[in-house]
């Protein structure tokens, strides 16, 4: 603990540079007065639904890790490792988002969150986690004009055999009371961002959620899964939570 402790601190003082105003500091301040063990600080944007939907679906697949891009001030990736109970990767962009992560998830282990961009961290996971890991993808690095969501996509498709993809803030067809992202013209919707089954290394199923966005308890943002490689399990377990409160969209 103390030298994860001592390594931040040595960290924070090589990033200094990049605290460029005083009024960052004092919004960094802000956010370590009011987020911490709030219910603004609950993961998964606070959609209890969501949340059970990725704890069994991470359990019934089997996977083995959880990973983020994107991490703002953690709350998933904390919840994430409570829930899960397995290692947990995330990367950040923004200096201040990453400090305050990093500084709020030290009392865990086998936590990492990396200062970096979606695109790289996901090559560097794609070479640190082995051939057998089933990684659970949480693909949330989506905020600024430069939007690296299909290279996401098709990077993981290409690179793990087994894995589960879920991609927040997603158009959900037909289910309009669920929110989503635009940017300009862009949706974050089927049509634009997508992994294609046939470039996928072992196919890939896409589910939609299948209830009433009123039932859920957080910002109801919509989101898609991409299940990869476990195809004959789906058959199976689609009369069963989970699979009974997703739509598959072929
Ligand atoms: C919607 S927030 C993430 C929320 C977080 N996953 C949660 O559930 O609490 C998006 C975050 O992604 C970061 N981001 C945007 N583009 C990125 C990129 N290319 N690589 C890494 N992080 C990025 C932003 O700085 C922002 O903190």
């Amino acid at each position: 603990m103390l030298s994860k402790i001592r390594s931040v601190i040595n960290g924070y003082r090589r990033n200094l540079g990049g605290l460029r105003s005083a009024r960052t500091i004092q919004e960094l301040r802000k956010w370590f007065a009011s987020d911490v063990g709030t219910p603004s600080g609950f993961g998964f944007n606070g959609d209890v639904i969501r949340t059970r939907i990725v704890a069994d679906l991470f359990n019934s697949v089997g996977c083995t890790a959880f990973i983020e891009t994107g991490t703002y001030r953690a709350a998933t990736t904390v919840l994430a490792k409570r829930l899960l109970n397995c290692k947990v990767f995330s990367c950040e962009l923004s200096l201040k988002s990453w400090l305050f992560s990093t500084i709020r998830c030290l009392p865990y282990s086998e936590l990492f969150i990396f200062r970096a961009d979606s695109r790289s961290f996901l090559r560097r996971m794609g070479k640190h986690l082995g051939p057998e890991e089933i990684p659970f993808i949480y693909l949330d690095a989506h905020w600024y004009s430069d939007l690296p969501l299909q290279e996401e996509l098709d990077y993981v498709a290409t690179t793990w055999a087994k894995c589960v993809v879920l991609v927040d803030d997603y158009k959900v067809p037909d289910r309009p009371g669920f929110k989503f992202d635009r940017y300009g013209d862009d949706e974050l919707c089927i049509e634009r961002f997508f992994i294609d089954p046939k470039n996928a290394i072992s196919g890939a199923v896409t589910f939609f959620p299948n209830y009433d966005p009123e039932l859920e308890t957080g910002a109801r943002c919509g989101y898609v899964i991409f299940i990869c490689g476990t195809q004959h399990r789906l058959h199976s377990d689609a009369r069963r939570f989970p699979l009974n409160l997703l739509r598959r969209f072929d």
